[in-house]
């Protein structure tokens, strides 16, 4: 019997290095797709916390009592998945001002995710079914699973792909940007092949091209760099998210983009990403 789809759309959001619009990229998207009424968990997956930065969580290792993914990973007695998981807010969770938002959870990172790759390369068994097994028992809960990863390729972004239906690689325009693409295929096609059968194997499905220069012909957007990744890549190249100072901004104010200014054209660039991954509007 052909393995059944998992009903939870699970994209990893990827690229060996930093600065390629990951984290910006999942925030944004995980914040459409709440406005959209979808039901959404963004996992933050990274020891530098930008995406729980974005959702309103600046230091969640200084919260009093409250688990992170940390927590889970070594362990901790009692401790649940459940535990780690926070409402998303629209601004610093510090500020009273702050609302949550309808719809978007976040699973807490840690500073300390940083010794996650000595700590899961111990393991002698299971070290890539880690983040599987341990978001097991919330997957049915959401809709959507978005998970943030670090700028490599190591353990942490494998368990990754081993949970993903998609995986979105992230990269700004240019050629060299292009040219990582390669190892991402092949990344996943490994993961295929390991651990394909067993579950859903993770697709190469899209490819995210954020903070493209952009020139206006007679009222249009065109962006360069997309028309080129489109002769290599063709369809899954997502339309281009454009270069704003709304996007830094934003992530000083601790808000996703659709929250923070809503009407912004940058904003609307994720709109039609998250149109073209096929997601409708909710009733
Ligand atoms: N469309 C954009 N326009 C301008 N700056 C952007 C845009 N997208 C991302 N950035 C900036 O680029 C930097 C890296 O983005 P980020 O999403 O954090 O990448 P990653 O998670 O891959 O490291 C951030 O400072 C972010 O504000
Ligand atoms: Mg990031």
């Amino acid at each position: 019997m052909p393995p059944t789809l998992p009903s939870t759309r699970v994209l990893a959001f990827t690229n060996q290095s930093g600065g390629a619009g990951k984290s910006t990229g999942a925030v944004t998207v995980g914040a459409w797709l709440a406005k959209y009424k979808l039901k959404v968990l963004v996992v933050d997956l990274d020891a530098q916390c930008d995406a729980a930065a974005a959702l309103g969580y600046d230091q969640p290792d200084l919260l009093d009592n409250q688990p992170t993914l940390y927590d889970l990973l070594i362990g901790v007695k009692g401790v649940t998945v459940q535990d780690a998981i926070v409402p998303a807010m629209a601004g610093p969770v510090e500020d009273p001002a702050s609302k949550t938002i309808d719809g978007l959870d976040l699973l807490l990172p840690s500073v300390e995710l940083e010794s996650v790759e000595q700590l899961l390369t111990g393991r002698l068994i299971g070290r890539e079914m880690w983040l599987r097994e341990t978001l097991a028992p919330v997957l049915d809960d959401y809709d959507v699973v978005l998970l943030d990863c670090p700028g490599n390729l190591g353990l942490v972004v494998v368990n990754a792909l081993v949970l993903a239906t998609e995986v979105v690689a992230c990269v700004k325009p240019g050629w060299k940007e292009l040219r990582a693409l390669t190892r991402i295929e092949q990344t996943i096609d490994r993961v295929n092949e390991s651990f394909g059968p067993n579950g859903a194997a993770p697709q190469f499905a899209w490819i995210l091209m954020s903070d493209a220069p952009t020139k206006r012909t007679a009222g249009v957007v065109y962006a360069e760099a997309q028309e080129q990744a489109r002769k290599a890549y063709g369809d899954i190249v997502l339309p281009a998210v454009r270069r704003s100072t709304r996007v830094p901004e934003s992530y000083a104010a601790q808000q996703a983009l659709p929250f923070f200014d809503l009407t912004a054209e940058v904003t609307a660039d994720y709109a039609a990403v998250v149109k073209a991954m096929g997601f409708r509007r909710q009733k």
